[in-house]
């Protein structure tokens, strides 16, 4: 088989990386997936950098056996705590992407001069590394942050689009420190299924920033100047696995995928 076939991998703690796996298959129909969500270990924006480094190894190596050629870390909070680690331990056997660094590349040309607000987990949030890579950029953004640790868990058990998640989305974006932001990050891959909400809250007059399609443009571009693009019909196969069996995920990646999806329980740590 020629390495171009060799699937994508992603991974996140639970739901929030197939907004991401979505964005990708939707621009690159072609190609093979393996999605992981670690469901035993989440929410990881609660867990310590070491904790999230461990299991994002374990993870990688799972998606190195199963060959991938580019592995996305479809998680904020890991990206924020394990990426560096994870690229070292890969090395030259696959490619390795963050969800970060797009998101910074595309404020970095639209945001000059403006007040941005930024949305995500505790672990991503108090990790400042969204501030950091703004400092490094040397341009004029003013960035506000919020950690909105009720926003993940609140998702994972499926509340969205209901009078209990609107009620705790108006509270924390009612927070005076996201006062007169012109655009909000959605620093956490699990947000876009509350962007409508979220939208709502503002009555769409500032740019709701979701990750996954801006990451699933530079995965394209990475792949394609690695020339592992998968350019080529092929009938794409799409394999999930979890560590732990929860229904919502299950009943989530059959609402993503939209066709008889197979869910593997794949428990890393026995
Ligand atoms: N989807 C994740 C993120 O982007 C993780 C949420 C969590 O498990 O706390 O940060």
């Amino acid at each position: 088989m020629k390495k171009k076939q060799h699937p994508i991998g992603f991974f996140d703690s639970g739901i929030g990386g197939l907004t991401v796996a979505q964005a990708v298959t939707k621009l690159l129909p072609n190609e093979n997936i393996i999605y992981f969500g670690d469901t035993a270990h989440l929410p990881y924006g609660e867990k310590s950098t070491a904790a999230i480094q461990s299991y994002s190894i374990k993870i990688c190596d799972f998606l190195l056996s199963q060959k991938c050629k580019i592995i996305l870390i479809a998680c904020n909070s890991a990206s924020a705590a394990a990426f560096e680690l994870v690229k070292e331990y890969v090395g030259s056997k696959a490619l390795v992407m963050n969800v970060i660094d797009p998101v910074i590349n595309y404020i970095e040309s639209k945001y000059q001069n403006k007040k941005i607000g930024l949305i995500g987990t505790k672990k991503t949030i108090l990790s400042e590394v969204y501030a950091h890579k703004i400092k490094d950029l040397n341009i004029n953004i003013e960035l506000k942050s919020l950690p909105t640790p009720l926003l993940a868990p609140m998702i994972e058990e499926g509340f969205f689009n209901n009078s209990i998640s609107e009620s705790i989305i108006a509270n924390y974006l009612s927070n005076p420190n996201l006062e007169n932001i012109e655009a909000l990050i959605l620093g956490c891959t699990h947000y876009p299924l509350i962007k409508n909400q979220i939208q709502n809250f503002y009555s769409n007059e500032i740019e709701i920033i979701d990750s996954a399609e801006i990451v699933a443009i530079e995965l394209e571009n990475m792949l394609k100047t690695n020339n592992l693009i998968l350019d080529f019909e092929n009938i794409s196969s799409k394999k999930f696995f979890v560590s732990d069996y929860t229904n919502s995920f299950e009943a989530s990646t059959r609402h993503f995928f939209k066709e008889m999806i197979s869910l593997e329980f794949y428990p890393l740590w026995n």
